[in-house]
């Protein structure tokens, strides 16, 4: 007798119904719904709910998560003060502090149906202490979630002290891939070697590279055509990635058009952080202000991978989140203008399939026989109803097990003539 037979669900990229069998924590069959009585250790009737591989995070810092207005609060609301907040609150980390918070944030991702998190560690510390508590927590996580962690010099590879060192350190130690932030350091120079830097160590240690790219409202901040041509240049591809590019919010016709095709021969992925970036970009304009914010719409139309990220969950650069991709996809739909039929469902790839790839996750994700039982059930009609409600996944289940769980909301309404009838904001129709 299997495990369990998750029956009558329906899947993205199918109108049917199907019955899933899972056993030994993978899917042993995928297969059209029968009325026949399944043998199973347990069986979840899915009740047409969308049957979802889990949502992907694919940036995020969970080092710095649950330290807003510590020691104070970022005023003026931008990057660079932010920086600054950090690193006054960087000096009283300890291992206890960084696996507390990092934990539990991890625990509203897995409650909202996120099951793989790439999470940025900042290691412009000659302590490391965020990045051994990090390694700590992937393997004491393991059971639901898969962590990845990039080393990220946020203060800088080379402006900062012994930069370079320590990001050889956290290679050594066991990160799944290397960061970099070229905007910040010094010079223009400074930021094209910092990304040849993470580069050539990625290399060397069969890493990811995971930049943060030009998180700037600076139209002449151009890195990410230097990562892209470097990915191209030793055939990298998609094991890189270019994190927020919010210069391309002010990039000009003409060099826009030119990278379009940069990007896309070279097989990068890119993550907008629509939520942040909306929140820190623009600040010192006046109007009209801009919105700051990776070309999102255009870059997909060129063929390039781009996956939305929560990025931060109140910190120093973010007062709030709840860590729920769902909600990030929402507002990337506003944000980046995806809001047609066919665009509102690109987003609800974007926090799937398109962050999975992110991550280089493969045939470790999705749902086919083989793989591993990780998925959700969404109580919803398809990818555009999910993200319209932002509804919650009835049951997250990994590795065949069920983690979490959560009862529809009800909302009863007193209506002249319709009294206490339920309201669940369902308005299905030919799209
Ligand atoms: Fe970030």
């Amino acid at each position: 007798m299997i495990d369990l037979v998750v029956r009558g669900a329906r899947l993205v990229t199918d109108d049917g119904l199907v019955d899933l069998r899972i056993d030994g924590g993978r899917f042993v069959a995928v297969s059209p719904h029968t009325d026949e009585a399944p043998e199973a250790r347990t069986v979840l009737d899915a009740d047409g709910a969308l049957a979802s591989p889990p949502y992907v995070e694919p940036h995020v810092h969970l080092d710095t998560c649950l330290t807003a207005g510590q020691p104070r609060w970022n005023r003026s609301g931008t990057l660079w003060e932010g920086i600054a907040c950090w690193a006054e609150r960087k000096a009283t980390l300890t291992r206890e502090d960084v696996l507390e918070r990092a934990e539990e944030v991890l625990r509203w991702y897995a409650a909202n149906g996120t099951l793989h998190v790439r999470s940025h560690v900042d290691v412009t510390d000659p302590s490391l202490v965020a990045l051994d508590a990090m390694l700590e927590l992937r393997d004491r996580v393991r059971e639901v979630v898969d962590l990845q962690l990039v080393a990220f010099p946020q203060e800088g590879i080379c402006s900062f002290p012994d930069g370079e060192k320590l990001l050889a350190e956290a290679a050594r130690r066991g990160v799944d891939a290397i960061g970099a932030i070229p905007h910040f350091e010094d010079t223009r120079e400074d930021g094209v070697r910092s990304v040849e830097i993470a580069v050539a160590l990625a290399e060397e240690h069969g890493r990811f590279v995971d930049a943060h790219c030009d998180e700037i409202d600076d139209d002449q901040s151009r890195f990410v055509e230097v990562l892209a041509t470097q990915a191209h240049r030793r055939g990298l591809r998609d094991r890189v990635t270019a994190s927020h590019t919010t210069a391309m919010g002010s990039y000009n016709a003409a060099y826009s058009q030119k990278l379009h095709r940069i990007l896309a021969r070279s097989g990068i992925n890119l993550v907008c952080n629509p939520m942040v970036n909306l929140h820190l970009q623009g600040r010192l304009d006046g109007y009209p202000r801009r919105r700051g914010l990776t070309q999102v719409k255009e870059a997909l139309a060129a063929g390039v991978n781009v996956a939305f990220g929560g990025d931060d969950v109140m910190d120093p650069w973010y007062p709030l989140g709840t860590a729920n991709p769902i909600q990030v996809a929402h507002v990337g739909a506003h944000a980046t203008q995806l809001t047609a039929p066919a665009e509102v469902a690109e987003c609800f790839r974007m926090v799937t399939d398109g962050a999975a790839a992110v991550l280089g996750l493969g045939e470790r994700y999705g749902i086919a026989e083989g793989r591993p039982a990780d998925l959700m059930l969404l109580p919803a009609a398809d990818p555009f109803d999910v993200v319209r409600r932002q509804v919650a996944p009835s049951h997250v289940i990994r590795r065949g097990r069920v983690v979490a769980t959560t009862p529809p909301r009800v909302t009863t309404l007193d209506w002249p003539g319709r009294p206490n009838e339920p309201i669940d904001f369902v308005r299905t129709g030919d799209r």
